[in-house]
């Protein structure tokens, strides 16, 4: 397996030597791995899922692959939607069927197997939920003891999930920003590798598996020409992108589709800096979001989101509380998938984008089913949609 690659900062140019660096030595951006040279054989350690694609990988030797049979999530056709929206397709790729109930298993399966390879087995992360969850499950498969810090108000069925992975769970009250600082000084204090699925590049060559996917899945006749994701900090997205750069400079495909993000009105910072808006101050008072998987006010990569979407022809679009939660529901009753809100927010900004011209009705769509309803049913608790 190659593993010839560098830390790059794609903000200012500047390579890190340091495998462990998780920012930009000279700008403290995020880094992202380069490869020097492309893998030629293809480690194939099971007959499915993200390690069995051609994707180059950052691990040395396979015998540190930490995997729980991840990817190769299902994409099925949303016709009942598709037809609301004016559109001939719709696809839909169930990432929630991954080992975890979502596709943060992407991420976490190349990085804790990074962290195997170092040797490291204590590590800290923080998180909203699904990606503690995801990093708990493949730690404990590694035997490496982990610290998860999360928001008190994450919904149950995370926190569960977590705990029953063994992970030391870190409740904080206040919001999920301060669950960062929070892990951040108790991975410093304790000496512990800071695990974070927002900073590690490792992660990203995770979610890249997912563009991969969609080209081995579907004919390039038939690809989608828009792929709408919600967004947070932007791991599938960012991770998606670097995975279509690689396979279009490879010369497997020759457009990349138009990559577009969706974030909640409540907490849209994203939307805000692509409409050269003023990101409003985050107001503590403000009510809470019920897509809680994406309600991040500072996300380390948010300028890396705002490049692709510049330079790839994108659009940023937020949607209303009242969306999210009707399109969870629609999708439940025409479709028979039942998503979490925060996954229901990048279907609801397909209306959006529709009804703005952004999308033709002969284009074709994919959207990540990226997280289970199983995961977060507070918010149709509180409601009584039946
Ligand atoms: C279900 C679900 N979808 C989407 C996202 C957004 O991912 P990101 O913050 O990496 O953009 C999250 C993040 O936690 C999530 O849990």
């Amino acid at each position: 397996m190659n593993t010839r690659y560098s830390l790059h900062c794609r903000i200012c140019d500047t390579f890190t030597k340091s495998k462990t660096q998780q920012i930009c030595v000279k700008c403290s951006s995020p880094l992202q791995i380069q490869y020097t040279e492309q893998r030629k054989d293809s480690i194939k350690t099971s007959q499915r899922g993200i390690w069995a694609t051609d994707a180059p990988m950052p691990i040395t030797n396979p015998g540190n692959i930490v995997t729980l049979g991840e990817g190769n999530t299902p994409i099925i056709s949303l016709d009942k939607f598709a037809a609301k929206m004016g559109l001939s397709k719709v696809y839909g790729k169930l990432e929630s069927q991954n080992p975890t109930s979502s596709f943060k298993d992407r991420g976490a399966t190349v990085l804790v197997s990074f962290i195997k390879e170092l040797g490291i087995n204590e590590i800290v992360e923080d998180s909203s939920g699904n990606a503690g969850a995801a990093l708990a499950a493949y730690a404990a498969r590694a035997r490496i003891r982990t610290h998860i810090f999360a928001p008190s108000s994450t919904p149950q069925q995370k926190i569960q999930q977590i705990k029953i992975f063994g992970a030391i769970i870190h409740l904080d009250t206040n919001d999920r920003e301060a669950t960062t600082i929070a892990a951040q000084g108790f991975a410093q204090k304790n000496g512990l590798f800071y695990a974070s699925h927002n900073l590690s590049p490792f992660y990203l060559e995770g979610t890249k598996s997912f563009a991969y996917e969609i080209v081995q899945q579907i004919p390039e006749m038939d690809l989608p020409h828009h792929i709408i994701f919600p967004v947070g900090n932007g791991s599938l997205f960012l991770g998606a992108w670097k995975g279509f750069r690689e396979l279009q400079i490879e010369g497997k495909i020759k457009e990349i589709p138009y990559l577009h993000c969706v974030q909640a009105e409540l907490v849209s910072p994203i939307v805000s800096t692509f409409e050269n808006r003023n990101v409003p101050k985050h107001d503590i008072h403000k009510p809470k979001t019920v897509a809680s998987g994406i309600a991040i006010n500072k996300a380390p990569r948010a300028q890396e989101v705002v490049d692709v979407l510049t330079n790839n022809q994108g659009s940023a679009v937020s949607v209303t509380e009242q969306e999210i939660m009707g399109t969870q529901n629609e999708l439940a009753k025409n479709e028979g998938l039942f998503m979490e809100p925060t996954s229901a927010v990048a279907f609801a900004g397909l209306k959006n984008l529709v009804q703005r011209n952004l999308i033709g009705a002969n284009e074709r769509v994919l959207i990540p089913v990226t997280g289970s309803g199983l995961k977060d049913t507070s918010a149709i608790a509180t409601s009584d949609r039946g």
